[in-house]
């Protein structure tokens, strides 16, 4: 894994929470607090970005990313490129280191990249040139850090502080990389207790995820619970045979107002979309009063462009540096 940041200390690449601190994950919580407004309001804008170019790749779907990558990106004053795997020279076999160069030589400064296989980002942060940096828009079931930075936001927001909270993931974390994400951020930040809710079968490795509860029923789950994020069932990457039937799913794992009388009274509900409702989440709970995943949507922006301003910071320096 290259170094996430520069020679004095800035963000250059975002590909991991893992390993971050507390600090780091705090300025740019803060950073993405500067960018929301109130919904009457128009979007916050800066010229952060201005005279650079960003080019989203996403060699895997996706709405909310892709989208508030874009926003936030043009929000900041940068010329924004959209390149998807069905359009791009890939189906003809070209490379993505090859497609990253070529689009290197076009004068693009920051890559955000999706794609569906493990290490293609930290792989190709070491081979951009020097002034380039390179964002994870979701990687493999590993990595998706500014979902995890959403997440954390969102948290922040609702709850005011980390230590004392019990945060139950439900669902299939052993595909997720939002889960996984999600775990590294809430350890940077001290939570007190993260609980994994699910079938065995969807359950990560107890190594892969330490000092976690891991919890056979969602009562036992659910029960007192400050936060409880709700994920689906990543069909794509699960074997035909071992994907669970829906109704018996949602019977033993769908959080639906009955089942969410046993957290917290002030429970939150989260969920990073896609939503699969009447699988994971009944349509009750996903539009309920509990729950805040249009606000983690409306978050999304704001982290993009708090990481966007970071990188552009690290940017600006090492441009001057190498082209003074
Ligand atoms: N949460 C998330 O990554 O959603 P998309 O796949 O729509 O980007």
């Amino acid at each position: 894994m290259p170094t996430q940041f520069d020679a004095a200390g800035n963000l250059r690449h975002l590909l991991t929470l893992d390993g971050l601190s507390r600090n780091h994950i705090q300025s740019l919580l803060d950073g993405a607090e500067n960018f929301l407004r109130p919904p009457w309001d128009s979007p916050a804008r800066s010229d952060a970005l201005l005279g650079h170019t960003v080019v989203n790749l996403f060699y895997e779907p996706s709405t909310r990313t892709r989208a508030s990558f874009e926003l936030a990106a043009r929000r900041l004053g940068a010329e924004v490129l959209n390149l998807e795997f069905e359009s791009s020279a890939q189906v003809k076999g070209e490379s993505v280191l090859d497609t990253l160069s070529t689009l290197q030589a076009m004068y693009v400064d920051i890559f955000v990249l999706r794609h569906g296989e493990a290490g293609v980002a930290a792989s190709v942060a070491k081979h951009v040139a020097p002034h380039v940096s390179v964002l994870n828009a979701g990687e493999a079931h590993l990595s998706h850090p500014t979902q995890g930075l959403i997440d954390l936001l969102t948290i922040r927001q609702c709850k005011h502080s980390f230590e004392d909270l019990v945060v139950a993931i439900v669902g299939d974390i052993r595909h997720s990389r939002v889960a996984r994400s999600a775990y590294h951020g809430l350890r940077a930040m001290g939570i007190g207790e993260i609980r994994l809710v699910g079938p065995q079968v969807l359950l990560p490795e107890p190594e892969d995820m330490i000092d976690t509860t891991r919890c056979a029923t969602l009562d036992e789950g659910v029960r007192d619970a400050d936060v409880v994020m709700a994920l689906r069932i990543q069909r794509e990457r699960i074997r035909e045979a071992d994907i669970p039937d829906s109704q018996h799913y949602f019977a033993a794992f769908g959080l639906t107002e009955d089942r969410l009388t046993l957290a917290k009274a002030d429970v939150v509900v989260m969920h990073p979309g896609p939503m699969n409702r009447g699988v994971e989440i009944s349509p009750e709970v996903a539009d309920g009063p509990r729950s805040v995943i249009t606000r983690q949507v409306t978050n999304g922006v704001a982290v993009r462009m708090a990481v966007l301003t970071a990188l552009a910071k690290s940017l600006r320096e090492r441009q001057q540096v190498l082209f003074p």
